[in-house]
């Protein structure tokens, strides 16, 4: 019988989990593949981790390093010593890394040292501002990677520019859509019921990049603006460990007790969540996942960010990014609480490939060119 061919997947966040959802099922229904999982333990609350594996029926992980939060260094570098073990154990024919986290980079990092070919999913994004860690790891990521397999033609464009040779480059669509797809079917209200909301008349915000929940300013600016917003539609705030740490940290819990109409909640299930987003009036976030699910969902988006490596959702979708200025937020989500979102959903196409079938198609290039036997 043909030896089946190994290839271990690295994830660590929630994002990671639901991207590589898809993925792993499609190595399971393949005769070729012996998937091997590890999880690096960067995200390990209940509601953080474990709800995402159950409710997207992704199989244990093989491997659970048990690493935790800490610094960039130390995290990175706990995950590279581990991870080193497994992948020596393992001798796989390829090593998978999704996203853009500290995760993504020590998986692509250990088994770039090691000689491993390695496969970058959702490659080739830029935000352009090397402050933020997610930019650092998607940059190296990608520059150590053998496979890049990227979501829009912009990505590919910047892998370019940047001297990568066009032949490792694959655009395979957005990984994430495959779930979406799935999850959009089943939307249901029974969370809007347990919320006490109705239909389009609340607006969703999520926080949790370092440079607005760690900065104490762009956190004040942005909570000044939703009290403002929150006197004509209520708020519900599902609270990153990040987020809720900081708020804590920089004593704002009474700023926002004093807001009677912004609503904070726990982390909700992937589920959950896109009940949530498809049935809002509009969502504000600085989460990267958001931006392309609310372009797919038809539900406009204002970005707290100043710039964005999902560009392809502001040019085809329904994302703006608004920055983190009070007057600035207050405007913009103002305009859409006015109108009958129009001028964001006439606009809107989604993005070539975001059919979801991209985990395929990735699993097809992978078996055709990049497993060394
Ligand atoms: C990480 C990613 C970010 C991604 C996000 C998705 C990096 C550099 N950042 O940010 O790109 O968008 O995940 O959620 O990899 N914590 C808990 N429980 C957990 C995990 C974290 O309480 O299960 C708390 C801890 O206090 C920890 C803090 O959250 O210190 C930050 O966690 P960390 O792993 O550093 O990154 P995230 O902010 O979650």
């Amino acid at each position: 019988m043909e030896k089946k061919i190994k290839i271990v997947t690295v994830v660590g966040t929630r994002p990671n989990f639901i991207k590589i959802a898809p993925l792993i099922e499609e190595m399971r229904k393949s005769q070729r593949i012996k998937p091997i999982l590890v999880h690096t333990g960067q995200h390990y609350d209940y509601e953080m981790s474990k709800i995402f594996f159950d409710e997207l029926k992704i199989p244990e992980p093989d491997y659970n390093l048990g690493v935790g939060s800490g610094s960039h260094a130390w995290q990175t570098a706990k995950i590279m010593e581990k991870l080193e073990k497994v992948l020596l154990k393992e001798n796989p024919n390829l090593v998978i890394v999704v996203g853009d986290v500290n995760s993504t980079l020590a998986g692509a990092l250990t088994a770039a040292k090691l000689n491993f070919p390695i496969a970058h999913i959702e490659a080739g994004m830029r935000s352009y501002d090397k402050t933020m860690p997610e930019e650092i790891n998607r940059l190296l990521t990608d520059h150590i990677s053998d496979a890049l397999f990227v979501t829009s033609h912009l990505d590919t464009q910047n892998l370019l520019k940047e001297g990568i040779d066009q032949r490792e480059i694959f655009l395979v669509g957005n990984i994430m859509t495959d779930v979406l797809m799935e999850q959009k079917k089943k939307v249901s209200n029974s969370i809007l019921k347990k919320l006490g909301l109705q239909k389009k008349k609340y607006a969703l915000l999520t926080l949790h990049r370092a440079g607005n929940v760690d900065n104490k300013e762009n956190l004040k600016e942005i909570l000044s603006a939703i009290k403002k917003i929150s006197e004509r539609i209520p708020v519900i705030f599902p609270v990153h460990p990040r987020a809720k740490k900081m708020i804590n940290f920089f004593g704002f819990k009474r700023l926002i007790k004093e807001i009677p109409n912004l609503f904070l909640i726990k982390p909700l299930s992937y589920f959950q969540m896109t009940s949530l987003v498809k049935n809002s009036k509009l969502v504000l976030t600085d989460s990267g996942g958001l931006q392309h699910e609310t372009t797919v969902l038809g539900v406009p988006c204002l970005t707290l960010r100043n710039v964005t490596e999902w560009l392809i959702t502001v040019k085809q979708g329904t994302n703006k990014v608004v920055g983190t200025s009070k007057e600035n937020i207050i405007k913009e989500a103002f305009k859409i609480l006015g109108s009958k979102n129009r001028s964001f959903l006439e606009k809107r196409k989604i993005p070539q490939y975001w059919d979801g079938k991209t985990a395929k198609r990735i699993i097809q290039i992978l078996l055709k060119y990049y497993v060394r036997h």
